[in-house]
């Protein structure tokens, strides 16, 4: 989609802005973890993280990652699955896999420096480089993620679209300081606590005055248009066995390496092969799973039987389960159907 029809207006970003932002967000900002003088695998794992979860879930997982791996090197000696699975929940497990391989080009080769170095290795694009560069080497650099396309797209009233980020840059670039580690916070603490993508809380913007789009910010830096959620219908079959089920690990780019109850082909009696005896309940239980860009619609069975894979305890599962196999072992375990 190309940008509204709202007007290119001149580029106000005069110097007073940065000291007043610092000096709010000094005053306002969250106390979070990973603003602690951070390391550049503190700001990967958790600018990775905040990428597909909430300040919520990272303050808890954030810590209990460090735990596990503490640095490059106790990653990089990882296998792969163990990354993924102690990234499980989280989504997009493709990044835990990048992580995983980051970590061992750094242990093999150092670490690199700069926006361009990092954003050779597995995962890094220009936001987490960017932030590397501006939290941790204490560098010169503006990471635009979504909340700060937002809240600079309205200070200095640019229209959405492709260009955007150019457009930002170039008005941001000259005055930029040489350590930008606190002007990016502060930008990313705008965004989440006051210039909030809808009902921005103009009267408390310590920097409202040298907003050029306070009037109408919702004008400005509107989003490309998502592609729409991909609904698909799963049916997935617990295959109970002695107290426990069968699972399989998922080959599927979605949840590549997590584990999950086998999936079978649509029809109404479709069971895995192997597999006989009814399956109940009837009708079968039926939830909804979301995923950033698709949406499962889950349709679950039980049955007595056999099956090649691995069986696990559904009260304590030795595998990491993906999100879906997750809540559908849960609901089975609280609706008694895996008892006797
Ligand atoms: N979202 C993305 N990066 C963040 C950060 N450094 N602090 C808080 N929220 C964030």
């Amino acid at each position: 989609m190309r940008g509204t029809n709202v007007p290119r207006m001149p580029a106000q970003w005069d110097g007073s802005v940065i000291p007043r932002l610092v000096a709010w967000y000094r005053q306002a900002g969250r106390d979070l973890p990973w603003r602690h003088q951070p390391t550049p695998y503190q700001v990967v794992v958790s600018e990775l993280m905040l990428q597909q979860t909430t300040v919520a879930t990272a303050l808890v997982r954030y810590p209990h990652f460090l735990q596990v791996f503490p640095d490059f090197g106790t990653l990089a000696a990882a296998s792969e699955d163990e990354v993924v699975a102690e990234w499980a929940g989280l989504g997009y497990y493709q990044r835990a896999r990048h992580l995983s391989r980051l970590a061992r080009q750094v242990s093999a080769h150092g670490l690199p420096s700069g926006e361009t170095g990092w954003q050779a290795l597995p995962g890094v694009g220009p936001y987490t480089a960017a932030a590397i560069v501006a939290f941790a080497e204490g560098g010169r650099a503006l990471a635009i993620d979504v909340n700060v396309r937002r809240v600079l797209a309205r200070m200095l009233a640019l229209p959405g679209g492709r260009g955007l980020d150019r457009a930002i840059r170039q008005a941001v670039a000259p005055r930029l300081p040489m350590n930008s580690g606190e002007l990016n916070q502060a930008l990313i603490e705008l965004g989440a606590l006051i210039c909030r993508p809808s009902r921005p809380d103009c009267a408390s913007c310590p920097v409202a005055t040298a907003c050029a789009g306070r009037h109408q910010p919702q004008a400005y830096g509107r989003a490309l248009q998502r592609p729409p959620v991909q609904e698909v219908a799963v049916h997935l079959v617990a295959v109970r066995r002695a107290g426990r089920l069968l699972v399989r690990q998922r080959t599927t780019r979605l949840l590549e390496g997590l584990w999950g109850l086998p999936e079978v082909a649509g029809g109404k009696d479709g069971l895995p092969p192997g597999v006989e005896g009814r399956a109940i309940p009837d009708p079968p239980l039926r939830f909804t799973h979301a995923f950033t860009h698709r949406r499962w619609r889950v349709r679950l069975s039980v049955v007595d039987g056999d099956g090649v894979g691995r069986w696990i305890d559904p009260l304590s599962p030795d595998v990491a389960l993906a999100g879906p196999d997750r809540r559908a072992v849960g609901k089975l375990v609280a609706g008694g159907y895996l008892d006797g």
